[in-house]
């Protein structure tokens, strides 16, 4: 009788609303397919010396679909940490791929499901290239990683954020204030973009439009001349100040990032000195991260998981899944990595903005967008 075959699944990095609904879907499609399915704890370090994995069961994957955070668990500071070698290249410690390899090799299995976002794919990537048999998902409320149209956990984080400006919205008009909501997303600006549509802001600032507060403060006065006495701005972490400044709260350390955030209260203080108005400012954080997936995101993470389960069995290996409208595809995991997905400042969502009058603390474009996509043939 030949062996059940086998496949490993980690969540790895930030956590993002919809890693359980991902686990689920692979843990369920596997069953179907007739393969064993093993959960690595703690993201990557579960694959190394102490090898800590679990089996995936019916039982243990029951009720997980609308759960937040990770049955699985995840780190972003273990010792899977890419660093750049005497050459100048990124690179993962060989010891760790050789012990990751053998975990594989000794469980026997067929692939490994690697969820994460642009620092985990990368780290699958460096598994793929030296021969582990690996599947990309793509994670991350940012929806920072390029070559996939959505990541999960971005349209919870949304909801998350456009929930706070509701809130906010009442409150401000109240008491005649103006409300700065930091919102996260790294070095790109898709949350404070999608939940400032979404809840109606009034000002949007995000890293890759540049603003000054001359323009912020123009657009708050415009309002109060059309008798509207509060006015709500978001504003992204990774937003640049006009000096080209990142606002961070913590340095970069071991190989990570400088930690975003602080931007918020900055830019509601100088309103509120420049103005003369009252002022507060909310920094929405982990919130962002935490709590149930929408139905969006439920659904995208199902899909996500079941095709990943799709390319293990069919060996499509150093792959990650995508979301191209409506379909699920795959494209190599390099294509995501390294090379992160911003808003472009001339993309349709932008432009309904600005249509509504929403101000981007810069001087709005007159040319429209048609005068600007038929200009090549003409
Ligand atoms: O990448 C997801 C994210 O939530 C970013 O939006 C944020 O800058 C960062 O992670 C926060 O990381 P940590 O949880 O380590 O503070």
């Amino acid at each position: 009788m030949t062996a059940k075959r086998r496949v490993g699944v980690l969540t790895s990095g930030g956590d993002a609303p919809g890693l359980n609904a991902v686990i689920r879907g692979v843990y369920k499609s596997a069953a179907q397919l007739g393969y064993d399915c093993v959960g690595f704890l703690r993201g990557y370090e579960g694959l190394v010396d102490p090898v800590s994995y679990v089996p995936l069961t019916q039982q243990s994957t029951n009720g997980i679909l609308n759960q937040g955070g990770t049955i699985l668990g995840s780190t972003n500071r273990g010792r899977f940490t890419i660093v750049r070698g005497t050459d100048g290249e990124p690179m993962l410690d060989p010891e760790l791929i050789d012990g990751a390899r053998l975990t594989v090799e000794q469980l026997g299995l067929t692939g490994l499901i690697c969820i994460g976002g642009d620092g985990s794919l990368a780290i699958a990537q460096e598994f793929h290239e030296a021969g582990i048999p690996v599947v990309g998902v793509p994670k991350t409320i940012d929806n920072d990683l390029s070559a996939t149209v959505f990541t999960f956990g971005f349209d919870s984080a949304v909801a998350c954020a456009t929930d706070a400006l509701d809130r906010l919205h009442t409150t401000a008009a109240s008491h005649e204030r103006i409300m700065v909501l930091e919102v996260m997303g790294r070095n790109s600006g898709w949350i404070a973009l999608y939940a400032g549509i979404a809840g109606g802001g009034d000002v949007i600032l995000i890293p890759e439009i540049p603003w000054t507060f001359e323009h912020v403060c123009e657009k708050i006065l415009d309002r109060e001349t059309h008798g509207k006495r509060f006015t709500l701005v978001v504003v992204a972490e990774g937003a640049k100040l006009p000096s080209g400044e990142i606002v961070t709260c913590a340095p970069a350390e071991g190989g990570r990032h400088a930690r975003l955030g602080g931007i918020g209260q900055f830019v509601s203080d100088e309103i509120g000195k420049r103005l003369k108005r009252e002022t507060r400012c909310v920094v929405l954080g982990h919130l962002q991260r935490g709590g149930p997936p929408t139905t969006f995101d439920r659904v995208l993470a199902t899909q996500f998981g079941a095709h990943a389960m799709r390319l293990v069995h069919h060996e499509r290996f150093g792959e990650m899944v995508c979301y191209h409208p409506p379909e699920i595809d795959s494209v190599p995991i390099t294509e995501a990595v390294r090379q992160i997905s911003t808003v472009s400042p001339h993309c349709s969502a932008v432009h309904a903005a600005r249509a509504l009058g929403v101000s981007f603390g810069d001087r709005a474009p007159t040319e429209s967008p048609f005068q600007r996509a038929s200009a090549p043939s003409e």
